[in-house]
């Protein structure tokens, strides 16, 4: 076993300030370049492609409120395009499939960091390809601070807030990495990285600590548990895609799947000495096991703690969520299907150009969206670009709206098979044309994506 990596933080190369605007904005460069990583000793080394070649790439820390512009660079041999996952950005900048930037090319990207405290992640989104370019390593972490969420006193800093992104891969017997750039239905993958390591081990205090957990898996969902002396032990969520929930909701499982970004604040104090194991669930969303797959990480549970700081009793509120206005009835309905051998949304595929934006939504506007699985016994992330939403309902399967998603604004929500959920939202601020799809991958690339069209107009 090897220890978790914990990806670096960027820092800008220079600030400037916007003429215009007076403000100030941080400039970052990320060099997106191969990079190979020895995971079976004795074997070839896996070759990836990452930004600034490491896998997580490095870590955004953001103050709202304050802006920034990244330049990537392709130093590949591939097209890639950049979204930043979470984030409210301007449909130029938030990383359209088609606006790809061809090897040997760099393309500027503005971020406003406007939002309220979140975790974000930036990941590859070039059309039809996005699957093998996440795959092989382009994803990484950017995480949203702001005063409000400062102010609450929860485990914080390099030591105690700890980024956790999940991913499952396969492997070929020479040690380089599966291409799935052949699958067209999931690659589940029979290897659990957490932060780019199979089965890591992490040294913890016996105290408080903040997970930010990230499914960044193409095609995996997980039902996480954290065990010690064979029992599960409960621990709380106090955040989701947007942020924080409006209180902290006690848990012994979290479901989480593709894209998804779930925080827990778990207590190690009862574990001194001891090792707690976060494990995954058999058949979640019935995806292929394998032996190892039940298995995430291992916490090591030192003796001592060096600070008090951000220990205290958990705060019985967190914040107002920005919930929208209630609203009945449904004004769009979309199905996530299997038509003609490709994934579709409403029958229809992304590759179709002239049928890809299938809503208008009037800028402003409160919609309520009925998102259905149509595709019998397989399950879909479904992620809107642009907007936070709020799941209403859950039907059709056999799960309800959980109860931490109740607490949540979301940009992600699981279709679970024969799922129907509901999900509100208010289309703003921006107009533009931008991406919703599911975030299996491979359902994306073959070619469950779809588009819709912010404006003044609507329908
Ligand atoms: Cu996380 Cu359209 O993507
Ligand atoms: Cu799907």
């Amino acid at each position: 076993q090897s220890p978790l990596p914990s990806p670096i933080d960027k820092v800008p190369r220079y600030t400037y300030t916007n003429a215009t605007t007076g403000n100030s904005i941080d400039y970052y460069e990320i060099d997106v370049k191969p990079f190979t990583q020895q995971v079976y000793p004795g074997l070839k080394p896996a070759n990836l492609v990452g930004y600034d070649g490491m896998s997580p790439g490095p870590t955004f820390r953001m103050e709202k409120g304050r802006e920034a512009v990244v330049r990537f660079k392709n130093h590949g041999d591939k097209d890639l395009s950049v979204h930043l996952h979470g984030s409210y950005s301007r449909a130029p900048f938030d990383g359209w499939a088609e606006d790809v930037t061809k090897p040997n090319q760099y393309k500027d990207y503005y971020y406003p960091n406007h939002q309220s405290a979140r975790t974000l992640w930036y990941h590859d989104h070039a059309v039809h390809h996005t699957a093998e370019n996440a795959y092989f390593g382009q994803a990484g972490f950017y995480i949203l601070h702001d005063p409000a969420e400062d102010a609450l006193g929860l485990p914080s800093g390099p030591k105690y807030d700890l980024p956790l992104a999940l991913s499952s891969k396969q492997y070929n017997s020479d040690g380089t990495l599966f291409d799935p750039k052949d699958e067209t239905t999931s690659l589940w993958g029979d290897v659990i990285h957490v932060n780019g390591q199979p089965w890591p081990y992490h040294k913890v205090e016996p105290r408080k600590y903040r997970l930010r957990f990230l499914d960044a898996s193409i095609s995996r969902a997980f039902k996480l548990t954290f065990e010690a002396d064979g029992k599960a032990i409960p621990f709380h969520v106090i955040g989701a895609d947007t942020g924080l929930l409006t209180k902290p909701v006690q848990t012994s499982n979290l479901e989480i799947s593709m894209a998804e970004r779930w925080e827990v604040v778990f207590d190690f104090s009862q574990y001194a000495g001891k090792n707690v194991t976060l494990k995954n669930g058999r058949d979640v969303q019935h995806d292929e096991d394998y032996a190892a797959t039940d298995k995430v990480m291992q916490f090591i549970v030192g003796k001592d703690v060096s600070s008090q700081a951000g220990n205290g009793n958990l705060p019985s509120t967190l914040r107002t969520v920005p919930f929208p206005p209630k609203k009945s009835g449904i004004d769009r309905s979309f199905k996530f299907g299997r038509t003609g051998g490709q994934w579709t949304v409403n029958g229809l595929t992304f590759s179709d150009v002239n049928n890809r934006i299938l809503a208008k939504p009037q800028r402003g506007a409160i919609e309520v969206w009925e998102l259905e699985n149509s595709s019998g016994g397989w399950s879909h992330p479904v992620h809107i670009h642009l907007v936070d939403f709020q799941i209403l309902s859950r039907s059709g399967g056999k799960r309800p709206v959980l109860d931490y998603e109740k607490e949540a604004l979301k940009d992600v929500v699981l279709l679970g098979e024969n799922e129907k959920v509901t999900v509100i939202a208010r289309y703003a601020p921006y107009d533009g044309v931008y991406m919703f799809h599911c975030h299996n991958l491979i359902h994306e690339d073959h070619d469950m994506m779809a588009a819709f069209n912010v404006s003044s107009l609507g329908d």
